[in-house]
């Protein structure tokens, strides 16, 4: 072998061999005073090792690992919070160095990082958009003026069952109804009418069909993993065609949202007032005061928002309703403890409404355990380390990425007897909450960042709980029963049901 073709044939192997324990050195382990993690490969790191639950992946790997995992997703620096001990660590003693956000490339189109709250860097617009938000609309007494509209909503979900049931029996089938679709129909049509003031699935109009279309595809979009985001200098190539993807969808979706702020923007002009203002004008009547964040909220920043709400709260309302009915259903003395709370307490001549929630304790205590074993955002929204931090003894640098495992957190064996069992009763003499305050129950996350539609997310779901409850008994079909039902999980940006919910739903009341 003469010495060229030794060079042709030993540099790449050596390059392999270096880029080897260069990527080894910088994971984790104490030389770099990282917390422990599994070993990755050259380049991808640990991107391979996940599989298709990374949620349930990295709780394995917390027996050998403990509860601080570090991995490195391609090239980047993750840092896994999987103990209620750390985040209470993480989330009471570190909230603002670790508030930034890691942006998902797709999520940048149309700039909507830029404009979004969820996405948004910890700054001045975010603190001033979130400040507006939180305090102008999902207060309480804004809150409790559109109990009606609420109330519209959950009457539409329950005449679309019995609907669907009826078309069923008319088909010659048994009644059974598919029920994820209407539950997001009616987290969407609610979402318009707070939001818009509008009916957007009621009226028909085929603007509506289109952006509820348009906006399914961004959530699934948005949850699907993506190489770009682990090999930043594949962007540009976007190889999964995912960016491209969301462009397309997102565009029907700004252009009809940019549609109904134009038009509320010349009704103003015009001198029309509304009795109740809705978040679109929360949003356009902002004026700053010129310290802090902008004078106004820029008409494209105004409809990224618009748009993101209906992102984040459909999904997560709709499916959060999904779990907790299937968990029911299997679970039958649930229910029907459940039921007898509610015929007690509200009878069977009125519909169960908001200010029964706090005569329902075991309606609560049903709520909370959905939660703790089916958090809708299983790995809460990524966040992103400010500034090099020192964390419960290791040096998590800048731009870490870190996943707080909230499905990870409520399996554990540590903070939860029997935590694979669905049991309500765990709660009944409890003072747990999940308002982020108990570290071992953060569905909505915790700190600066914890999800800023929490009042709006708790009504819906007890309410529409409660009424699922009281309005039908539910039977399982096609031979499946409690003990067969399906509970495998699809993993994305949230945690869907990977066989959806069908059941037969009786009548209770007239
Ligand atoms: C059951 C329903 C819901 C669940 C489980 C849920 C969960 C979450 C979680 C885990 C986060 C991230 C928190 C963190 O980083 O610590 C979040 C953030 C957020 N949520 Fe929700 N959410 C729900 C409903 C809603 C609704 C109804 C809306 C609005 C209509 C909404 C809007 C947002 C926004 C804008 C953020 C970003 C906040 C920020 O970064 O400052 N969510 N949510």
């Amino acid at each position: 072998m003469d010495s060229l073709t030794l060079l042709v044939f030993t540099f790449p192997a050596a390059l392999i061999l270096l880029l080897f324990i260069w990527t080894k050195a910088k994971t984790g382990g104490s030389a770099t005073n990282r917390p422990p993690g599994p070993t990755g490969w050259p380049l991808v790191g640990n991107m391979f090792d996940l599989g298709d639950m990374p949620h349930q992946t990295m709780y394995k790997l917390k027996a050998k690992y403990g509860p601080i995992l570090w991995l490195k997703l391609g090239l980047v620096n993750t840092m896994v919070v999987q103990s209620p001990k750390v985040a209470a660590e993480l989330f009471k003693n570190h909230d603002i160095p670790f508030a930034g956000r890691k942006v998902p490339d797709a999520l940048t189109a149309f700039h909507f990082n830029r404009n979004a709250l969820g996405m948004n860097s910890f700054g001045p617009y975010w603190r001033v958009l979130r400040r507006i938000i939180s305090m102008e609309f999902f207060v309480n007494r804004r809150m409790n003026e559109t109990e009606d509209l609420r109330i519209k909503c959950t009457d539409s979900m329950v005449q679309w069952i019995e609907e669907e049931a009826a078309a069923s029996r008319a088909n010659g089938g048994p009644g059974e109804v598919q029920l994820n679709g209407l539950f997001f129909r009616m987290a969407f049509n609610l979402l318009a009418n707070l939001m818009l003031s509008r009916d957007l699935l009621e009226s028909k109009s085929m603007e509506g069909k289109e952006f509820f279309d348009c906006l399914n595809k961004i959530s699934e979009m948005a949850g699907t993993p993506n190489v770009s985001d682990f090999l930043p200098f594949l962007k540009w190539l976007d190889p999964l065609k995912i960016k491209r993807t969301m462009v397309h969808h997102m565009s029907t979706t700004v252009r009809i949202a940019s549609k109904f702020v134009k038009e509320r923007i010349e009704e103003k002009q015009a001198g029309k007032q509304r009795a109740k203002k809705d978040l679109l004008d929360v949003l356009l009547d902002y004026e700053g005061d010129g310290k802090e964040g902008p004078d106004k909220f820029p008409v494209h920043g105004v409809t990224i928002v618009i748009m993101e709400m209906f992102f984040a709260g459909a999904e997560t309302t709709s499916i959060s309703i999904e779990w907790g009915l299937t968990e029911l259903l299997r679970n039958p003395h649930c229910l029907k403890k459940l039921q007898e709370e509610i015929d007690r307490v509200v009878g069977l001549n009125r519909k169960v409404k908001e200010s029964d929630m706090d005569r329902l304790p075991y309606l609560q205590a049903v709520v909370k355990e959905t939660f703790r074993l089916h958090p809708a955002i299983p790995l809460l929204l990524p966040r992103n380390t400010m500034e090099d931090t020192k964390f419960m003894g290791h040096l998590i640098p800048k731009g870490t990425q870190v996943l707080v495992n909230a499905w990870a957190i409520g399996r554990d064996p540590e903070a939860w007897e029997d935590p694979l069992s669905f049991k309500p009763e765990r709660f009944l003499d409890s003072n747990i909450e999940f308002n982020g305050q108990h570290f071992g129950l953060i569905p909505f996350g915790s700190g600066r960042r914890i999800c800023v539609g929490f009042a709006l997310a708790h009504r819906v779901v007890h309410l529409e709980l409660a009424t699922l409850a009281q309005a039908f008994d539910w039977e399982l079909s096609g031979g499946v029963t409690p003990e067969t039902m399906d509970m495998q999980e699809k993993f994305g940006l949230t945690l869907r049901k990977n066989v959806p919910l069908k059941a037969i739903p009786k009548k209770r009341i007239p």
